[in-house]
């Protein structure tokens, strides 16, 4: 009986392990409000980051992509897949460098399923990246740059 119900509670935990916990807080507090539970997105408001964001992870370019839109938004129309989104991303340069990095490190490890060999963002990185002060206009144009690189 014991035994029975531990291997329940093994099963139940391993089916919904999330590797960036302090990232799904974060995300689940700032980004879900938007982009709802685990990233799935919403028509009309915004958009899905089930697979792009995994996809730009595993490029330089693709990486600060990510990481300018956390730290600075993005303002203009974009298109997912077939769908288009057109409102505008805040910014979230106010959070820490390591809560960037968690929270990018949860879509793209924990909500996204492919992410080719992308190694996990660091305060580092995300601390090198302010370096390069964008609005969101400059960081909606260097997604245009990005997507067409990856042919997506
Ligand atoms: C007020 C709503 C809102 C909130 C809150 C928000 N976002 Fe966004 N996000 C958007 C919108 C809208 C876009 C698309 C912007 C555009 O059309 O230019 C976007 C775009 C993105 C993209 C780019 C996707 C792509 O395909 O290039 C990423 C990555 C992203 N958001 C991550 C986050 C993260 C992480 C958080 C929390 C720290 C967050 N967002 C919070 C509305 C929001």
């Amino acid at each position: 009986m014991m035994a029975l119900s531990l291997g329940m509670a093994t099963q139940l935990a391993s089916a919904q392990t999330v590797h960036y916990p302090a990232g799904k807080s974060t995300f689940d507090s700032k980004c879900a409000v938007c982009h709802q539970a685990g990233g799935k997105g919403m028509d009309g408001l915004a958009p899905p980051l089930i697979e792009y964001p995994g996809k730009y992870a595993d490029s330089n370019e693709g990486r600060a992509q990510l990481g300018h839109t956390v730290l600075y938004g993005m303002f203009g129309p974009i298109k997912v897949r077939d769908k288009s989104y057109n409102f505008k991303m805040p910014s979230f340069a106010a959070l820490s460098d390591a809560e960037i990095a968690d929270v990018l490190n949860y879509v793209v490890f924990d909500a996204n399923a492919q992410h080719g060999n992308a190694k996990p963002f660091d305060a580092a990185e995300i601390q090198a990246l302010r370096a390069n002060t964008l609005d969101a206009s400059a960081v909606h144009q260097q997604r245009d740059a990005v997507v067409k690189g990856l042919g997506l």
